[in-house]
């Protein structure tokens, strides 16, 4: 059972060497990748939780190999069915081994017998935020932050570990939907539909076989961002935060018009080139753009503007469960950056066009609040309505689509129109 050792190498990765978690865990050997994934999906989606049960038999833990070890063993124990406990317990300890931490073999095989015995206890769920912390995994003041808007009930529901659905978007410039659905059915690629006609749900590994320039992975939040902009024949759209370049790509498909794709980091300029040239999308030009700063060449010059603002990214904590292992409550700095972004941007448009303010966050002072204060300081510009074809939570200054009752991630989205 190699694949506890591999899952506390990719762990270590993540929290030690702070890696991202896709390519830590794409260092794994393709025969172990299953049980390492869910490993460390498990622990990190578990993080607090476990860290609570192992505190009540470890007082102090300096370490953090002891304490991702502990973990693993932990979850391993609470949440596999299929793995007997000794073998858990004896595979932790010589994980400690492999790995030269022989001072701690003791202490692990003690600590995770006692979890294996369940003698631990964990809070009541009741409406304690702290007890939410613990049962839900997620940082308290996110659980405060998220009770404050939504209400208890709602909050637990969007706040609970589901299963993120892996999705593509078709490249219509290249094939058109059906086309795509028949290859797939050739190749024995099972897919299922999502209420786009263009984007699919895939098994990650089936859909390796088809030539990547027909497809790409894209969450269905993200399309839909795109498609609140009206279809109205456009001739040049700015996307001002636009790397990696998933938003700005389908928009050139979707509009067949020019996209300026620009993003403040060079090496992120030539990841929307490397985009562009992999899905055939020729009218995108990627350029080195600081968007707090004003281009005069800029001015008046846009139809359509896609703010898609660097954020907490709270809202993708389903698909990516490390996101908030070093994420700090004050995003004061983050929050002056989303604004004046969308401050300066807004001069970029011409009258009447439309301009879209995305995060993948659910958190109110990255959207609602920036909006709001954004109408203040600009007020020819007007919020207008849009047509999401799923449910979301819906404000005066735009809309949040929310796991539990939107079928995505947390994003959120509005359009503001020049009068
Ligand atoms: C949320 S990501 C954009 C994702 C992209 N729209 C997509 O769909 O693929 C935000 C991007 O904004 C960039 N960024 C951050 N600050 C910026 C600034 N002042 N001007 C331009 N880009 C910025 C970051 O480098 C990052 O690539």
């Amino acid at each position: 059972m190699s694949y506890f050792n591999d899952a506390f190498l990719v762990l270590k990765d993540i929290m030690i060497n702070k890696k991202y978690l896709s390519p830590a865990l794409s260092s794994v050997k393709t025969n172990n990748r299953n049980m390492v994934t869910q490993l460390v999906y498990g622990v990190l989606e578990n993080n607090i939780k476990l860290n609570y049960i192992i505190s009540q038999f470890v007082k102090k833990i300096d370490d953090i190999q002891l304490q991702i070890i502990l973990n693993i063993g932990t979850y391993s124990l609470t949440e596999l069915t299929n793995v007997p406990n000794y073998a858990i317990v004896n595979e932790c300890v010589n994980v400690c081994k492999k790995n030269k931490l022989f001072k701690y073999t003791g202490l692990v095989n003690a600590c995770l017998k006692k979890v294996a015995q369940n003698n631990y206890a964990l809070p009541e769920n009741n409406e304690n935020p702290h007890n939410l912390s613990i049962l839900y995994s997620k940082p308290i003041w996110f659980i405060r932050k998220l009770i404050k808007r939504f209400g208890i009930e709602q909050t637990k529901k969007i706040i609970i570990n589901s299963k993120s659905n892996n999705t593509i978007r078709i490249n219509q410039n290249l094939i058109m939907a059906q086309e795509f659905k028949n290859l797939l059915l050739k190749n024995n690629v099972k897919h299922e539909d999502t209420i786009l006609n263009n984007v699919l749900i895939v098994d990650e590994k089936d859909i390796k076989n088809i030539d990547n320039s027909l497809y790409t992975h894209q969450s269905l939040g993200s399309v839909l961002i795109v498609d609140c902009f009206s279809n109205d024949n456009p001739s040049t759209i700015l996307d001002c935060c636009a790397s990696p370049g998933g938003k700005a790509i389908y928009m050139e498909e979707k509009f067949n018009c020019t996209v300026v794709a620009c993003d403040i980091h060079q090496h992120r300029v030539e990841l929307i080139k490397k985009y562009a040239n992999r899905l055939k999308a020729k009218n995108i030009v990627a350029t080195l753009q600081d968007s707090t700063i004003t281009n005069s060449n800029f001015i008046n010059k846009f139809d359509k503007i896609l703010c898609d603002v660097p954020c907490s990214g709270s809202g993708t904590f389903i698909s990516k469960p490390d996101i908030f292992l070093d994420m700090q409550e004050d995003f004061s700095e983050l929050n002056n950056i989303q604004l004046h972004i969308l401050n300066n941007c807004c001069k970029y448009l011409k009258n009447n066009g439309e301009l879209i303010y995305s995060t993948c966050s659910i958190l109110e002072e990255e959207n609602d609040n920036i909006i709001k204060k954004f109408l203040n300081e600009n007020k020819e510009f007007y919020v207008e309505k849009v047509a999401l074809p799923i449910k979301s939570y819906t404000t005066q200054f735009g809309t949040t689509m929310l796991p539990n009752i939107s079928g995505t991630e947390g994003f959120f989205v509005t359009k503001l129109r020049r009068k």
